[in-house]
């Protein structure tokens, strides 16, 4: 495997959730394969899980690892061609993506959306400079349309918790203070509808998610009626994707607090896990006593990154031995 952004790059599902439950097992059995190899973790943006369960994977697998905050003691980077760079940016992408790739076999890369420019954001400009030059094997740590370590591990913790052979995972809206981007509903939807799921979506208006993930999953905008019977509530918010009203890419539409997961809600499902990829912002998202009920999947969900990782760098391992 040599890019990592979708979940068709993983190939076949079922062959990487059954990697994923033996390597929980033993989450040591691939760790000859990372000898005297290296991954660089390259974070744009900030992260608390993805740093230390991707970290945690890699040196599961024998990886030595690297980790660089480019906006914290690196050099400031400039992501456009052409530009004259006479600014605060004193290195190029171009430059430093072949002088990172010397020291390194894989990289991991976390760049957001900047949420205003929806054709680059969803061409994933930065992420695919790396790809094109820095002749490694790439992988998101969520870039700026999709998130696919976190999908992974939100799959593999429904195969875990579900108690029907195929579960209504409800993918809702809620609503919070700053402008969010799309990658982890996008993702979410891609990999629920990959796996074997009842997948249901509900947001107000204006936030239909791009067609390349979300396919032809069912939406209804009114949120009590999608959590009717819901096995797994799956909450997030996310700004405006642009879909239906491109001027309106990035922005927030709607800050209506009815959406926040509350008891009220989750009365209608059928006693439905609640998942959330975490950080959360309580009583804004999520209600406390759903957050900390004993169906609150949030930490396991969380714990999984590391298995999560851990098939993905396997799978890269592979492909470069
Ligand atoms: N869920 C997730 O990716 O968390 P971090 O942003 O803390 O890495």
């Amino acid at each position: 495997m040599q890019t990592f952004l979708y979940a068709k790059d993983l190939g076949n599902l079922s062959d990487a959730l059954a990697l994923a439950k033996e390597i929980k097992a033993n989450r040591y059995a691939y760790e000859h394969l990372g000898k005297r190899k290296t991954a660089l973790l390259v974070f744009f943006n900030n992260s608390l899980r993805t740093r230390l369960s991707t970290q945690k994977a890699a040196r599961n697998l024998g990886l030595d690892v690297i980790v660089l905050d480019v906006n914290q003691g690196a050099w400031k980077l400039e992501t456009e061609r052409g530009v004259i760079m006479d600014g605060d940016k004193s290195e190029h992408l171009l430059e430093a993506i072949p002088v990172m790739a010397s020291f390194c076999d894989i990289i991991g890369v976390r760049t957001f959306a900047g949420l205003t420019n929806r054709q680059e954001d969803y061409t994933e400009h930065v992420l695919n400079q790396f790809i094109r030059y820095s002749g490694k094997p790439v992988f998101s740590m969520e870039s700026a349309t999709a998130h696919p370590l976190q999908a992974l591990a939100d799959l593999i913790t429904i195969e875990e918790h579900k108690e029907t052979k195929r579960p209504k995972v409800v993918l809702t809206w809620a609503p919070h203070p700053k402008a969010l981007p799309q990658a982890v509903p996008n993702s979410f939807a891609e990999w629920m509808r990959a796996g074997d799921v009842d997948l249901v979506v509900t947001h107000p208006e204006g936030y239909e998610l791009d067609p390349l993930f979300v396919g032809d999953a069912r939406v209804e905008y009114d949120q009590m009626k999608a959590f009717e019977g819901a096995d797994f509530i799956y909450a997030k918010n996310w700004s405006c994707p642009g879909v239906t009203c491109p001027e309106n890419y990035g922005k927030i539409l709607c800050q209506d607090r009815s959406w926040t997961v509350t008891e009220r809600q989750m009365a209608v499902t059928n006693d439905a896990h609640f998942m959330h990829c975490l950080p959360v912002r309580r009583n804004v998202i999520v209600s406390d006593n759903v957050i900390e009920s004993p169906r609150s999947l949030v930490i396991p969900e969380a714990a999984n990154r590391e298995i999560s990782a851990t098939v993905v760098l396997k799978k890269m391992l592979d492909a470069i031995q």
